[in-house]
């Protein structure tokens, strides 16, 4: 299996094509139903567009595995309002956790980052396909806080944490307990504790515990431990104390609230800190074992991965999250560049991805209003227009872009497009003898070729 490698495209689809039982780590931080588009990301310094969609998930649903949505069914009608499409998304999820679970190795883990929109929903559909016994952990990581002016009357607190969903494929899974370094000095601490228990209420230096309390250790732990000097009375009240030693490390539980969740130092919507991510990989990880991550971004997981000498695999469906990750990790983008899957990306990221990846051009920062030109080669002398039409480009979009060079004040331009008519080939050659001004036209394959 190749590993140190990202694939671009949907995550079932590649996830399908792994072996049962091949994979030692999944960490996956998919979409969570924030009902949110995420658009720009920065490259470069500059600002690109991206284009994931966390929204409409009710569109999605005639995509979905008939018989997976089926079971939903039921439930659905229940439903009072709100997001209808939350069991499409459970659905979608679902068919792609199934997945998870058949590559992983008996002895691996998952982590299923996500937060309050659909988290309990995923927890219930997990059970499913997981098993509720080989549910380990729900971890709460600390959430970035928006600076919200102070307003009395709102309607919800601020939501404090994310959520990351811990689960073992069979108990075969052990993890390396996560510690702190904690420098606290030895110190005496109250003998005496909460709640009745039998035997444990004996008499200690002419004293007994309160009604309803308990001496911590039994009685002959006790005596042994007056004769290593780690039980007292204290010097003044007279009450017994234990010592509790020096300790520089402390066992981490659940609630991850030394780390926020979130981090900006790659410029991509949604980028975790890849803290949380060293904490995960080293707990359910050792070294030269294989991390997936199937919903990756700009591939923080398998940064780290590779940064404490694990294998690693990403996978994500933008062609811009993986030429990203590429700069950050290295290795080879399998994928993303037959016809199909180019005409399946959106129209600003194909443009970025050859106007910026293939030929080394600026792109158009302008939104909307670009009048035709998405970009620019040869030092801003060459205007570009990329199409990613599955019909051919034909002689009014020339002419249109010949308007729009002439705008420029340029007198060479270039399109991009999947094919072209005869009458388009023919206006371009009219154009260049009367116009005076050479507009070029390259076929996408043309320009993957070379
Ligand atoms: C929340 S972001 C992941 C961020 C990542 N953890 C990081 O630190 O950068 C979710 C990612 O999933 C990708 N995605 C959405 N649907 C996908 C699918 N079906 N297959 C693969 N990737 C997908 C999006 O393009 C997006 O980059």
């Amino acid at each position: 299996m190749e590993t140190n490698v990202i694939y671009c495209g949907d995550s079932l689809d590649i996830m399908k094509k792994f072996p049962d039982g091949s994979i030692d780590l999944i960490y996956l931080d998919p979409p969570f139903f924030s009902q949110r588009e995420y658009e720009n990301i920065w490259i470069k310094d500059e600002i690109t567009k991206l284009k994931f969609s966390d929204k409409d998930w009710e569109n999605l649903r005639s995509s979905i595995n008939p018989t997976i949505l089926k079971e939903y069914e039921e439930i659905e009608k229940r439903w009072r309002g709100g997001h209808k499409g939350i069991y499409v998304y459970i659905a979608y999820m679902r068919e792609r956790l199934e997945q998870c679970w058949r590559i992983l190795k008996e002895s691996g883990a998952v982590y299923l980052h996500c937060d309050w929109h659909a988290g309990h929903y995923l927890k219930m559909m997990m059970d499913e396909v997981f098993g509720y016994d080989n549910f380990r952990n729900e971890i709460a990581v600390k959430r970035v806080r928006k600076n919200v002016k102070e307003r009395k009357e709102v309607k919800k607190m601020n939501v404090g944490y994310e959520i990351i969903l811990f689960y073992a494929k069979s108990d075969k899974h052990f993890i390396k307990q996560p510690t702190k370094k904690d420098i606290k000095p030895e110190r005496w601490h109250d003998f005496e504790a909460s709640g009745y228990r039998t035997g444990m209420d004996y008499e200690l230096f002419g004293r007994k515990p309160k009604d309803g309390n308990h001496w911590r250790w039994t009685k002959d732990r006790a005596m042994q431990s007056i004769k290593e000097k780690i039980l007292r009375p204290h010097p003044t009240s007279g009450k017994p104390q234990y010592l509790i030693p020096a300790s520089t490390e402390t066992i981490l539980d659940s609630l991850w609230g030394d780390l926020v969740s979130s981090s900006f130092k790659h410029g991509y919507p949604t980028e975790k800190n890849e803290a949380i991510l060293e904490r995960v990989i080293k707990m359910s990880s050792k070294k030269e074992e294989i991390v997936l991550d199937p919903f990756c971004g700009c591939g923080t997981a398998i940064a780290v991965a590779k940064k404490l000498n694990r294998k690693w695999i990403g996978i994500d469906i933008a062609r811009t999250a993986c030429d990203v990750m590429q700069k950050r990790v290295g290795g080879k983008v399998i994928g993303g560049e037959s016809d199909d899957e180019l005409r399946k990306m959106n129209p600003h990221e194909f443009a970025r991805l050859i106007i910026m990846e293939k030929l080394n051009g600026t792109i158009n920062p302008k939104k909307s209003g670009d009048m035709g030109i998405d970009g620019w080669i040869e030092f801003m002398t060459i205007p570009v227009q990329v199409k990613r039409w599955g019909h051919k480009v034909g002689r009014p979009e020339v002419d249109k872009f010949r308007t729009a060079v002439q705008r420029e004040r340029k007198t060479k331009g270039m399109i991009i497009a999947f094919d072209f008519t005869k009458d388009c080939w023919e206006e371009v050659a009219r154009i260049k003898k009367e116009d005076k001004i050479d507009i070029q036209l390259r076929s996408v394959k043309e320009i993957f070729n070379n």
